[in-house]
């Protein structure tokens, strides 16, 4: 494993850089970039690693990740493209960017992984989704999908669906809060302390969230058996079936795979 660069080290770039540093990557392999002097010096003496200029980094480095804004890839991409060596890896972190264009601006066989992570990536819980482009052979999937390990789990799907992985996981951990938020206030309304009400939710969601993951069992099975017949949980569900939730979410989750794929064609 050679030398990292993280272009553009904001929060998901020092989410990233953090994560790399607390799985024991070595501080003198890893190299940011910023487009301001004082984030730069701020990362150099919170992780002990080296700042650079981009064109300095893309020289310097094996592997560049590219954490910027979509609207500052197009830049970005220009600055590095002449000093981008092939065989190197590039990585893309940018919502809506595709490999296509990507491999369009960089020298011929420069090696791109796409990537959509998500925020709990801050917590080491992260969920990335990577699709490999047209010149990424197996060592740079592996090597992307091992900085990605860092903070999460990975997995590998076909381009076509990154809309729907940004639909779910990316945008997922905002249903989540929101959903978290309906019940806090759902227990403030029966008269719980709000804080109390909070530790409760939290946790359940914390416990259901575990159970699946450890007993691997399917959530149907699950929910299935916490809800007694004529019970509590079957008369709360009744009421879930009646308002839609479920086809809501459907809903709500194809208009946000549409909306990425507005914004990734320029249709935004
Ligand atoms: N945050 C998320 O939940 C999330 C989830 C999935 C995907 N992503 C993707 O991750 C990318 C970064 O998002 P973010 O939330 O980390 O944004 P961010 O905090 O704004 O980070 C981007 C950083 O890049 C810097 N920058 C911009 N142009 C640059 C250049 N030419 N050279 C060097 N540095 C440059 C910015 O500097 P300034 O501070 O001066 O602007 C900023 O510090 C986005 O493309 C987004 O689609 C984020």
């Amino acid at each position: 494993m050679g030398t990292v660069a993280i272009l553009g080290a904001g929060v998901m770039g020092e989410t990233l850089l953090s994560g790399l540093v607390r799985s024991g990557r070595s501080a003198g392999d890893l190299v940011v970039t910023a487009r301001r002097a004082e984030r730069a010096d701020e990362l150099v003496e919170r992780y002990g690693v080296r700042a650079m200029s981009n064109v300095e980094a893309a020289e310097t480095a094996d592997t560049l990740v590219l954490v910027v804004k979509p609207q500052d890839m197009a830049g970005l991409v220009e600055e590095i493209s002449d000093h981008v060596a092939p065989g190197n890896l590039v990585v893309s972190l940018a919502a809506g960017i595709t490999t296509a264009y990507l491999e369009s601006r960089l020298p011929a066989g420069v090696a791109v992984v796409r990537v959509m992570p998500n925020t709990p990536a801050l917590v080491d819980e992260g969920m990335a989704a990577i699709s490999p482009g047209r010149s990424a052979d197996l060592p740079h999937v592996e090597e992307a999908g091992e900085l990605l390990r860092s903070c999460g789990r990975v997995v590998q799907v076909a381009e076509k669906h990154q809309d729907a992985v940004t639909a779910i996981s990316g945008s997922g951990p905002a249903y989540i809060f929101y959903v978290v938020e309906a019940m806090i206030e759902a227990g403030v309304v029966l008269g719980l302390p709000r804080p109390t009400s909070t530790e409760l939710v939290v946790q359940t969601l914390f416990g259901a969230a575990t159970m699946m993951r450890e007993t691997g069992q399917h959530p149907t099975v699950l929910r299935e058996q916490v809800t007694s017949p004529g019970g509590t949980t079957a008369a709360a569900l009744r009421q879930l079936d009646d308002h839609k939730v479920r086809a809501a979410f459907m809903s709500a989750i194809e208009a946000a795979a549409q909306r990425s794929h507005d914004l990734a064609s320029g249709n935004g």
